[in-house]
């Protein structure tokens, strides 16, 4: 059990031993393991794939506390082992690439100037005109296969729809899109469990250092060709430069960064939020069937409530991104030492039966759920909007022009992807009748 922890937090000896965690049966099913740590050890000290030692979260209440507690630093500068020890904690490559100063590495002031220049640039009136780009890339995806009868939803769908939407948002030109849709390919292709990202050949590292490269010729250019006036539909990058260009101090590889954090963090999270999303409601056929009733209605309240369940039930990010305690705290009875890594459990905690009537049941109706699929606190998804927006116009489509789609796989056959925060199918087979 939980190194350290407290009397009560012990199992009894008539309790079902401790579950082995990241073992690849995990990976298929973590549910059960986080049921068993979220009763007998909610704040569990572990020794991760990677050899780092960190505390997992699993308990709703206590995940909700730890994503909001300010003693709990983003900034790996205050994990015990140093911040340039063994380059295990955070996003491969994006260290010696000179990443590191994105909203999720660090904290307030810095993160509250960073977040307010982005918000001006990224809101959600911006992403509600993105909206029918969404429906026309959705739909050219589908066209793709539609008539085939067959499809890997993961690879032809999930995968690249994020890509295109964020390299439009960011203002990625069209012809570089498929450079982009490439580098994003070996990042999910080399993730290896535990996070380290240090697949074949450190793929995950090799695709950081591309995208940098690339980024950076990018601002250049579009700073050198900067209109005096905005357009109304400018690009996200040349809203940052514009902002950094008049007095907010954003230094042009903040720029960079924040670019780089905004194609990483929107990218595999939507993935996966398709992904898993899909598979879910092909399991489960009666609430797959309410769904298609309400849609063919012209009703998208149980699309919109859907969404949120599905990200409650079988959510993108197993465990929200690392923190470290900058002071000596206690978290659910455990003593956190000062440098100690912390992980929040996002999925053990959106399946506590403390907060949620029947967690384990996917109920597309569910009103009261307030789930932590996109964090909370101050660095909660900044990025919410645009992922439901991608998510309710890739389901609703789908179900909508492939009515009969069904899994063309046995469950236990498919393959998650390792990668220690994210959880996501490596690819999802369907077919259906084949639609013009
Ligand atoms: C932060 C989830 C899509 C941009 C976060 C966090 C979570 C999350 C859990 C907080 C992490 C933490 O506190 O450690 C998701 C999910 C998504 C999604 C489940 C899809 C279903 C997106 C998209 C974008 C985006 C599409 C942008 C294009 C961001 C950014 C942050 C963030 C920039 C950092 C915010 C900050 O630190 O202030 N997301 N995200 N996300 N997300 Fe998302």
């Amino acid at each position: 059990a939980a190194t350290g922890a407290g009397e009560a937090a012990r199992p009894a000896a008539a309790d079902p031993p401790a579950p082995a965690l990241f073992t690849w049966e995990f990976g298929a099913d973590p549910y059960p393991a986080y049921a068993w740590l979220r009763e007998h050890a909610p704040v569990h000290r572990t020794e991760l794939p990677s050899g780092v030692e960190a505390w997992l979260v699993t308990r709703y209440a206590d995940a909700r506390q730890a994503l909001a507690d300010s003693r709990l630093s983003k900034n790996p500068v205050h994990h015990s082992e140093g911040a340039h020890g063994k380059g295990k904690v955070g996003i491969p490559g994006e260290r010696s690439a000179n990443l590191m100063t994105h909203l999720l590495n660090i904290d307030p002031p810095d993160h509250t100037r960073l977040r307010r220049l982005v918000s001006k640039a990224f809101t959600p009136r911006r992403v509600a005109a993105f909206a029918p780009r969404v429906q026309e890339l959705t739909d050219a995806l589908i066209d793709g296969f539609a008539a085939r009868g067959e499809a890997d939803l993961i690879h032809e769908f999930a995968f690249p729809l994020p890509i295109y939407a964020i390299c439009d948002l960011l203002g990625v030109p069209r012809e570089d899109q498929d450079d982009f849709r490439d580098w994003a390919g070996m990042m999910l292709r080399h993730t290896k469990p535990g996070g380290t990202g240090g697949g074949p050949r450190g793929g995950v590292a090799k695709a950081v250092k591309k995208i940098r490269g690339y980024l950076a010729e990018l601002i250049h250019r579009k700073r050198a060709a900067l209109p005096p006036e905005p357009a109304p539909d400018e690009d996200l990058i040349s809203g940052l430069i514009r902002a950094s260009d008049h007095g907010e101090h954003l230094t042009e590889n903040e720029v960079a960064a924040m670019a780089f954090i905004l194609l990483f963090a929107g990218f595999e999270t939507t993935v996966n939020l398709i992904g898993n999303g899909t598979y879910a409601l092909l399991r489960t056929p009666d609430q797959r069937e309410l769904l298609q009733k309400s849609l063919a209605a012209g009703d998208r309240d149980v699309l919109a409530t859907g969404i949120e369940e599905l990200l409650r039930y079988d959510g993108p990010v197993e465990l929200a991104t690392w923190r470290f305690a900058t002071e000596e705290l206690t978290l659910g009875g455990e003593r956190i030492a000062v440098g100690d890594p912390v992980l929040v459990v996002l999925a053990a905690a959106d399946r506590d039966p403390a907060r949620f009537d029947a967690p384990d049941t996917l109920d597309l109706r569910r009103t009261d759920n307030p789930h932590l699929g996109y964090g909370h606190g101050i660095h909660y998804c900044l990025g919410a909007p645009l992922a439901r927006l991608e998510g309710q116009t890739a389901l609703a489509t789908l179900l909508t022009r492939l009515p009969d789609i069904r899994l063309a796989a046995e469950p236990g056959d498919l393959r998650w992807r390792g990668g220690l925060i994210m959880r996501g199918l490596r690819t999802l087979p369907v077919e259906f009748t084949p639609a013009p």
